[in-house]
């Protein structure tokens, strides 16, 4: 991981080549104290380059200079003002500006393996987030790779302030933030394992490693859960070689008090091969990443152990496997769940909301929490419909939905929320059991989340449908092709204006 410090001066050893950028917010970056600093420094370098270029600080505009000095091997401006008709949060905006600029350092050829981002006065009050831009934009997941390809990683970033008084600010609004990356790290590295790799007792075992940041973890095995009554988990799970595992993690982080926790909850199936109605081959590798809910919740428990929140919270996740054999479940089949009402299976790729039946009404007898909000890769049809840009966003309670629609915009992955209704609910009833998990192509996404909506009881609850989100088919600045860790930082976010909101009375 690349290792990110903050000074308050380009530092004094840097005779044997500094690389540096820039960030450049809109056409007035030629008037900023520390261009003009640098400009004077490199002899009016940057100033003489600018007049033969179209640089206007605009976002994605960049302009490099090789060897402008004997002391600076390259420097960088990187343009960071968002488009007017991309109107965007101002973290958004600095995030991007960090990922950017670890990307201008990789691709310049150069060998940057330290280099020098310099911000202007008015960017310091950011910098603690375009740090965190540039650290998940620096991720990698080269855990497979015998031989290394790729050009040397950029191993230390020195974040520059104009101004030594900003530094204190900066340091600790890193400390908290720092931890979030990590948090997002390991969330993109277990949706990144490949499911032989990473199947549901592994997952489990990761989950474990976690009590050294203070988190209680509890794993219910296939034995406990029969007890409880999963019947719907289990019946996912019976194909598989690879037993089932619930996990529940704890964070108390309010002293002496047992106030209802926030709870989060993951559909964590390992693999999802379809069952018995099995998917097509082609792109049925991407099914490894339908533990991306799961992956969330363990990311944003680790986040808030890490930074200590104030708040109760719990975690839960299903880890299964959906997998074809002679023992798996059948169309056709009818299982009871936990909370007692029984589902008739017609399709056994609807596996997702059948894990996540058990853990919301389990979760909700058991915690008795204050709200309530599940994460899942669910349905194509939220792919279709929202693509990659937002997630859908399903709730029975306004202001859970409003709260984390905001957290969305603030941390830049965004929802979208969806019509529910007893109309869509009906479309589920079955003939002869309470329900069937399946009910026709049309608002398919939806009919899954008033499948879920079932087993939610009067709990203030939320349905994140990540299909679309958890993995990048293209690159950004911040998120490299691959495992994205949505959903970390969103509900990091959703936590703060929670307790923000709840302190205030
Ligand atoms: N895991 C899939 C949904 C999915 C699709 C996730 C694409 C990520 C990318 C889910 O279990 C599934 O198979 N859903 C079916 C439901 C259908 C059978 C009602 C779907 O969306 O086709
Ligand atoms: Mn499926
Ligand atoms: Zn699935």
């Amino acid at each position: 991981m690349i290792d990110i410090s903050f000074t308050a001066a380009a530092r004094p050893e840097d005779g044997n080549g500094l690389s540096a950028v820039l960030l450049c917010h809109g056409a007035e970056f030629a008037q900023g104290a520390v261009f003009r600093q640098h400009d004077e420094a490199l002899g009016g370098a940057l100033s003489r380059a600018v007049s033969l270029r179209d640089f206007s600080g605009k976002a994605g505009q960049t302009l490099s200079l090789t060897a402008p000095s004997a002391a600076v091997a390259q420097f960088h401006l990187l343009g960071c003002a968002p488009a007017d008709d991309e109107p965007q949060s101002a973290g958004t905006a600095a995030r991007s500006a960090g990922g950017e600029a670890v990307k201008l350092l990789k691709a310049s050829g150069v060998e940057a393996q330290d280099a020098a981002l310099l911000l202007e006065a008015g960017q310091a009050p950011l910098a603690a987030e375009i740090a965190l831009g540039a650290q998940l934009g620096s991720y990698r997941f080269d855990r497979y790779r015998t031989v290394s390809s790729r050009t040397p990683a950029l191993q230390a970033l020195h974040v520059v302030l104009p101004d030594a008084g900003q530094l204190a600010e900066a340091r600790a609004g890193w400390k908290e933030l720092e931890g979030l990356g990590r948090s997002v790290f390991l969330t993109r590295d277990l949706v990144n394992e490949p499911a032989n790799v990473l199947f549901p007792e592994e997952f489990a075992q990761r989950i474990k490693e976690l009590e050294s940041l203070g988190l209680e973890v509890e794993v219910l095995d296939r034995a406990r859960m029969e007890e409880l009554g999963f019947g719907a988990l289990l019946g996912v799970a019976q194909g598989s070689e690879k037993p089932p595992f619930t996990v529940i993690m704890r964070h108390r982080g309010v002293a002496g008090t047992d106030s209802a926790p926030l709870a989060f909850i993951g559909k964590g199936v390992t693999f999802d091969s379809g069952g018995i109605s099995i998917k097509p081959a082609a792109g049925m590798d991407e099914m490894k990443m339908d533990m991306g809910g799961a992956a969330a919740v363990v990311g944003v428990m680790s986040a808030l152990a890490r930074r200590k929140a104030p708040v109760n919270a719990v975690g839960v996740v299903g880890l299964v496997e959906n997998m074809v054999s002679g023992a798996a479940q059948r169309p056709g089949d009818i299982v009871k769940s936990h909370s007692g009402q029984t589902i008739e299976v017609l399709n056994t790729d609807a596996e997702g909301r059948l894990v996540l039946a058990d853990l919301l009404s389990y979760t909700r007898q058991t915690f008795e929490p204050a709200l309530m909000v599940n994460l899942a890769t669910l349905t194509g049809a939220i792919v279709v419909a929202l693509g990659s840009d937002h997630a859908g966003l399903f709730s029975n309670d306004d202001q859970l939905a409003s709260a984390l629609a905001q957290a969305g915009e603030e941390s830049g992955e965004t929802l979208w929320r969806m019509p529910m209704g007893a109309s869509y609910n009906r479309r589920i009833d079955s003939d002869i059991a309470d329900m069937k998990n399946i009910g026709g192509r049309p608002g398919s996404s939806i009919l899954a989340a008033e499948f879920l909506k079932r087993f939610v009881g009067d709990t203030p609850w939320a349905h994140l449908d990540i299909a679309g989100t958890a993995w990048a088919e293209q690159a950004s600045a911040i998120t490299p092709k691959g495992a994205s860790g949505f959903g970390v930082r969103l509900l990091d976010r959703f936590v703060r204006l929670h307790q923000e909101r709840t302190s205030r009375h």
